[in-house]
């Protein structure tokens, strides 16, 4: 959902896209190449990155917007579930990243935006009008510390590639629509200072200024979209 508004407002600043998904993704115009591909695997990662430079000689932005959520007591959190959460959310982000070093390195410049969470800084949404155990069952640790990886590793390539004129920022949602969501309850809405949820095209558009000539001198930041949920 978020990966979609991201792309729609890419392609409508006038980029070129290539969008990758389990299964191929809708286009979102008539230029989009649009791939199935599991990436949390190396080869699918590498094999996406190829097709978009063969199909368009060039990677200009990456944005890595794939990802799977996780509930669960961390006691209960299993080591398939923890390897499954970390697969995509962050081995997926690491792979892609790492793929498009060595293209965006050639051209001496590139944008790398990562998906990070409001979920990796604040251990959890507050859930004050539950009790205790309920709390502890809608904790998503897996995810969190995935994501406290995105965040961390977005610093360090940011370091590593200032030099070479490619940035590589992360953008951290707090709640947004999105099936992801669904299942929100009122009383966490309730809990965001702004009194909503979060729409898609609000996080596409810090992507977006990421992504533009404006953002260059901008690099290892992690901006924060969260309607006031966590403020650091
Ligand atoms: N919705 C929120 O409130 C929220 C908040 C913070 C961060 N995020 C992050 O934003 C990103 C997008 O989330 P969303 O809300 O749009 O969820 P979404 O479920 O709509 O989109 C996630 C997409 O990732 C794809 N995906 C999952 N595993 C994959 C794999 N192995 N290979 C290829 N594709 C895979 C899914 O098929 C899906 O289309 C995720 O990284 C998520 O963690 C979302």
């Amino acid at each position: 959902m978020i990966g979609q508004a991201i792309a729609r407002r890419m392609a409508e600043g006038g980029a070129r896209l290539v969008l990758a998904d389990r299964a191929a993704p809708a286009p979102v115009d008539d230029a989009s190449l649009c791939l199935a591909a599991d990436l949390a695997d190396p080869g699918p990662v590498r094999a996406v990155i190829a097709e978009a430079l063969g199909t368009f000689g060039r990677i200009d932005c990456l944005v890595t917007a794939a990802g799977v959520t996780s509930l669960g007591a961390f006691e209960d959190i299993t080591p398939d579930e923890w390897d499954r959460v970390h697969a995509i959310n962050l081995r997926g982000v690491f792979l892609a990243n790492q793929a498009v070093i060595a293209p965006m390195r050639a051209r001496g410049s590139g944008r790398i935006v990562n998906i990070g969470s409001v979920l990796a800084k604040n251990g959890g949404n507050p859930r004050p009008w539950i009790d205790v155990g309920e709390q502890s069952r809608a904790s998503n640790a897996a995810y969190g510390a995935a994501k406290a990886g995105v965040h961390a590793l977005t610093l360090y390539l940011a370091k590593e590639l200032a030099a070479h004129g490619i940035t590589v920022n992360a953008v951290a949602p707090g709640p947004i629509a999105s099936p992801m969501t669904a299942s929100f309850p009122e009383a966490l809405i309730a809990q965001i200072p702004t009194g909503r949820m979060g729409r898609p095209e609000e996080v596409a558009a810090a992507v977006a200024w990421l992504c533009s000539a404006e953002a260059g001198f901008v690099t290892g930041e992690i901006i924060d979209v969260n309607g006031g949920l966590w403020m650091d």
